[in-house]
């Protein structure tokens, strides 16, 4: 919830990053989970406490005791989630003030960034999911949280070789969930986090919902409005995952789709900004255009697949440097964030000068599994799917390694590092206890909710591609678009004055952004020292250009449902 706290980064390969979502065998049906009751009297009000205080903006912070089972609220369990708000200057008390936030917490930085975009008229809500963090109990699948880093070590990936071993940790990491989890962990799904969400706008008396969802937040956003459609009033989906891929299909990668593509964009920016790129300057080499350096590189991560290098820097420090570490914690992971473009030109441009340790140090293992928090991501994925998707293979190592192998690689940069989740989900055996089957399909009338929602997408994302954000655009009733043009995961990837206006006047005033909106953006990806920009920019503007600025710095998607 804490964002400026949350280092994790997405290199997870294998465990979490490489899903937005989906291909897709459509198998829709129009039934729809009937809406839990819901009375606003009725609820407990949240007891606010101060916590804290960003900027002369106050901070409050509560728990909330939500249902273990909102569709059935007899077992009298339950959830505690923590909730925050960040107090806006100029909200009323009263009235649908409260934008919900998923991810991004109104108690890290991004907090602050956020207010300074949307403004004082609406304070900031967030809150752990179920099974998050804070969450009580927290999604769990080991006993402590050196079991879970260590479980992280040596995760096997190679398909061809690894089969074996990916299947019998993920059968027994699938007992191992249920057993740390008992009766919540078949709680820990999307439409019980969306009811959830009902439960947090009853607590604080707020009719309406208003929300602005990122990445996962988008899988949230849209299963929220197709279980409540009557309670949306401003939602905004912004790096769009495909609802019916994450639900119905068993393996999706339309996720992928435009992954390569990115990496491409990395290496052509870079080949463009010259000097400003250290890529550029690889000893005894002079790349006359971008093909030529990208093909330089690929060639040597190639070369990285069939020999990885050792690292040696003392008898307590050493290991090695693989194509899957580059291409995972550190290639993949970049393509989210055009901010972090230069530190990986850098870090490569050592490497293929001969100086590993930079990249070594930035893009090992072991760092990246102490980031590791907590299993919601497993049990949510697993969860939330119907896993009769047409095609699913047979339980068993040769089906289900037969299974993967033969599919396309959609992304020939990380496509083959995402075997072992195969193996998860044929394991995975908590069955699926939610009734949610999302309308997403052009053939159906489209999804009719109170108010128009808001579907943002860069041109370019690496895992959450402008396809899915189409589909989802189609599928909602009068549904706007808006299509930031750049590369990156979520538009707030990069700072665009465009796109926060119409973020503005639709929180402020409902306007849907013309047929075919497109934004730029107000950045460069490999700026040169010293440069700044010409463009003269009104106080306002200025302002509103940092708060971008300071958000798309932020790491803040580089964990999952968070
Ligand atoms: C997780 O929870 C702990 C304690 O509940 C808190 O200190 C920490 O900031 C939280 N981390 C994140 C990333 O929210
Ligand atoms: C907070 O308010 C004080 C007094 O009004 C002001 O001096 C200070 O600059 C403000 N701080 C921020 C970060 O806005
Ligand atoms: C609701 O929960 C109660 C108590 O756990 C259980 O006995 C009952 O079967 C559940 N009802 C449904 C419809 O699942
Ligand atoms: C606060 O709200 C009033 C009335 O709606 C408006 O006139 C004023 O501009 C707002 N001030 C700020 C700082 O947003
Ligand atoms: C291997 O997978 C392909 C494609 O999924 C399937 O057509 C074929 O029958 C499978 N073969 C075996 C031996 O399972």
């Amino acid at each position: 919830m804490k964002l400026n706290e949350s280092k994790s980064r997405n290199g997870l390969a294998s465990s979490i990053a490489m899903i937005c979502l989906a291909l897709a065998q459509v198998n829709p049906t129009l039934a729809k989970q009937s809406q839990a009751p819901f009375n606003l009297n009725a609820v407990s009000k949240v007891k606010w406490e101060e916590c804290g205080e960003i900027s002369n903006h106050t901070l409050e912070c509560s728990r909330l005791d939500v249902p273990m089972d909102n569709w059935n609220k007899s077992s009298g369990k339950s959830f505690s989630i923590p909730v925050i708000r960040l107090q806006a200057k100029n909200a009323s008390a009263t009235g649908d003030r409260h934008i919900l936030l998923n991810p991004g917490g109104p108690g890290g930085i991004s907090g602050e960034m956020l207010n300074k975009v949307i403004g004082e008229e609406f304070h900031l809500l967030s809150f752990d999911p179920r099974g998050v963090n804070g969450s009580i109990p927290r999604a769990s699948c080991y006993p402590s949280d050196d079991q879970r880093a260590e479980s992280f070590r040596d995760n096997p990936w190679d398909l061809e070789f690894e089969a074996g071993e990916m299947y019998t940790r993920a059968e027994n990491k699938a007992k191992a969930c249920i057993d740390t989890m008992g009766e919540h962990g078949a709680y820990l799904n999307t439409p019980q986090t969306a009811a959830d969400m009902n439960s947090i706008l009853n607590a604080i008396g707020q009719e309406k919902m208003f929300y602005w969802g990122f990445s996962y937040g988008t899988t949230l956003g849209q299963t929220y409005a197709q279980i409540f459609p009557d309670r949306v009033s401003r939602l905004i989906i912004d790096g769009v995952s495909n609802l019916n891929d994450w639900y119905n299909t068993f393996y999706f990668d339309e996720s992928l789709v435009d992954t390569d593509r990115i990496f491409a964009g990395f290496v052509e920016e870079c080949f463009k900004a010259k000097d400003a790129c250290p890529m550029n300057s690889i000893k005894d080499k002079s790349f006359k255009s971008s093909s030529e350096l990208k093909t330089y590189i690929d060639d040597f991560l190639k070369d990285l697949e069939e020999e990885p290098m050792p690292v040696y820097l003392s008898n307590s420090n050493y290991g090695s440097i693989t194509r899957r570490n580059i291409v995972t914690n550190g290639i993949f992971s970049a393509l989210y964030r055009p901010l972090a473009w230069p530190g990986l030109a850098n870090n490569l441009a050592a490497l293929l000068n001969g100086n590993s340790t930079p990249a070594y140090a930035a893009y090992s293992d072991s760092w990246v599994a102490g980031l590791l928090q907590d299993e919601t991501n497993t049990f949510v994925v697993q969860n939330d799917n119907w896993k009769t998707g047409v095609g699913a293979p047979a339980h068993g190592i040769k089906p289900i390694q037969n299974y993967s192998l033969s599919r396309p690689e959609t992304s020939l940069l990380v496509s083959k590092y995402q075997g072992s989740d195969v193996f998860d989900r044929a394991s995975w055996s908590i069955p699926t206890t939610h009734e949610f089957h999302p309308q997403y399909h052009p053939e159906f009338p489209r999804f009719e909710t109170a108010e128009p929602i808001l579907v943002i997408s860069t041109t370019w994302d690496p895992v959450c591609p402008l396809v899915s954000a189409k589909k989802a655009h189609n599928s909602f009733q009068d549904a706007g678009f808006v299509e930031q043009k750049s590369y990156g995961h979520c538009s707030i990837s990069l700072p665009s004055l465009c796109t926060a206006k119409h973020v503005q006047r639709y929180f402020n005033d409902g306007v849907i952004p013309d047929t075919g909106a497109t934004c730029g953006v107000d950045a460069e990806y490999f700026p040169a020292p010293g440069r700044s920009s010409t463009h003269i920019l009104s106080k306002e503007d200025e302002e509103l250009l940092a708060a971008l600025q300071g958000l798309a710095d932020e790491r803040i998607f580089q964990s999952f449902l968070r």
